[in-house]
C-alpha cells in the first residue's frame, strides 16, 4: 500500500523539478525572523476629550505610543487602520457602547488577542459583570490613577509580546511548510488548498474551534518534515529505492520534532505523525490500525489523499473529480482511508457545490 511505487502519494515527490535559486529562499527566510521591539501603541477611547488627553499625556510620558479616539466608530476605523497593542475603553460613550466595542472585537479572530480594558464607574459592579461577558481583559475604575494605570498597562502588553512571539514563532513555521512546498513545483497550492479544505471538513463535521485551528495549521505544517529530506528523494518521482523510501518516510516524525517545543501547535503534532497512518495498518510510522488513529489525522488524510488524486504529477494525470471519488471509495473498502469520512468529505463538497 505505502510503496515507494504508489503513484498517488504527494511524498513521493516530482522529477525533473527546478528548484528555486538559493538565494532567494535564503533572503525570504531572514525576513521571517520577529522584528526589532517597537515602541507599544495604545489606543485610548473615550467620549470626554479632557479624561482621553490626560490618559494620553501620561501614558506618552512614559515613553508609549498613543492615538485617542471619541467613541467606538471612531476607535473600530482606527484598530482597522493599525491594531494597536492595547485598547483602553469607557464604559458609556455615545453610540456603541464599551460592551459591544469590546465584544466585536473579541469575537473576531483578527483582534481577539489585543489586550482590551473596560475603564468603568467606581461604584457599579455590574459593570464588570457585563465587561467579562463581553470578555474584556482587565477593568481600571474612574477616576483612573497613574500608577494603577501604568501597572495594568505594563502586565497586559507583556502578555500581548508573548502572544506576539507565538504567533510569530507559528506563522514563521507555516512559511516554512510552504518553503517545503516550493521545493516541489507540482505540489504548488497543495498546502493552502489542504488548509482551507481540512479546516472546512472541521466545520462539517461540527469540530470545536480549536480543532479547526489546528486542521489549517495541519494543511501547511503536515509536510514540514521533508524539510530534512533530500532534494534529490524528494524530486525523484514514484521510483524510489527502498533505502530512499525509508528517508522518505522519516518526514512525519521529523516534523513533530520540528514542531514539540510550540505549546500552540500541541494538537497540530498528531496530524504531522500520523498523516500516513492506514486503517489496515500498513501506513506509517507507528503502524496504526483504524480505531487507534487520532481524528484530526485522519481528516486531514482524506483531504490531503483527495488533493493528490486531483493533482497532475509527470507519472500520472490528474484525475477527475468522480474519478477521484470513485478511487477513494474503492480505497476506504480496501482498509487505506476511514470509510466514514470519505463519505462526510464527498458530501462537504455536494454541499459546498449547491451553495456556490
Ligand atoms: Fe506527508
Ligand atoms: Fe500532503
Amino acid at each position: 500500500m505505502s510503496s515507494p511505487n504508489d503513484p498517488r502519494l504527494a511524498d513521493n515527490g516530482a522529477p525533473k523539478a527546478t528548484s528555486k535559486p538559493e538565494g532567494g529562499s535564503e533572503q525570504s527566510m531572514l525576513s521571517l525572523w520577529p522584528p526589532r521591539r517597537r515602541v507599544p501603541r495604545i489606543l485610548v477611547v473615550d467620549d470626554q476629550p479632557s479624561i482621553a488627553g490626560l490618559m494620553s499625556q501620561l501614558l506618552t510620558m512614559r515613553g508609549y505610543e498613543v492615538v485617542t479616539a471619541s467613541d467606538a466608530e471612531q476607535a473600530q476605523a482606527e484598530v482597522r487602520r493599525q491594531a494597536p497593542d492595547l485598547i483602553l475603553s469607557d464604559v458609556r460613550m455615545p453610540g456603541k457602547s464599551g460592551y459591544d466595542f469590546c465584544r466585536e472585537l473579541k469575537s473576531d479572530p483578527a483582534t481577539r488577542l489585543i489586550p482590551f480594558v473596560l475603564i468603568t464607574g467606581l461604584t457599579d459592579s455590574s459593570d464588570k459583570v457585563r465587561g467579562i461577558e463581553a470578555g474584556a481583559d482587565d477593568f481600571l475604575n474612574k477616576p483612573v490613577l497613574a500608577e494603577e494605570l501604568t501597572a495594568r498597562v505594563k502586565s497586559l502588553l507583556r502578555v500581548k509580546e508573548f502572544t506576539d512571539e507565538l504567533e510569530t514563532a507559528d506563522s514563521v513555521l507555516c512559511t516554512l511548510g510552504l518553503s517545503v512546498e516550493s521545493r516541489d513545483p507540482y505540489t504548488e497550492g497543495h498546502c493552502e488548498r489542504l488548509a482551507v479544505r481540512a479546516a472546512d471538513l472541521g466545520r462539517h463535521l461540527r469540530l470545536d474551534e480549536d480543532s479547526i485551528v489546528a486542521l489549517r495549521r495541519g494543511g501547511y505544517l503536515h509536510d514540514l518534515g521533508k524539510i530534512a529530506v533530500p532534494d534529490a528523494i524528494l524530486k525523484k518521482g514514484s521510483d524510489l529505492t527502498l533505502q530512499e523510501w525509508e528517508i522518505m518516510k522519516q518526514h512525519p516524525a521529523t516534523g513533530e520534532n520540528i514542531c514539540k517545543p510550540l505549546k500552540s501547535l500541541r494538537l497540530v503534532l498528531p496530524i504531522i505523525r500520523h498523516h500516513h497512518e492506514h486503517a489496515d495498518g500498513s501506513g506509517y510510522p507507528d503502524g496504526m490500525r483504524a480505531g487507534e488513529i487520532p481524528l484530526l489525522p485522519r481528516v486531514l488524510q482524506v483531504v490531503d489523499v483527495y488533493d493528490a488524486l486531483r493533482t497532475a504529477r509527470p507519472y500520472k494525470p490528474a484525475l477527475a473529480h468522480d474519478q477521484a471519488a470513485q478511487t477513494m471509495r474503492e480505497e476506504a473498502r480496501q482498509g487505506l482511508w476511514d470509510a466514514e469520512l470519505v463519505n462526510e468529505f464527498f458530501s462537504m463538497l455536494v454541499e459546498q457545490r449547491s451553495v456556490a
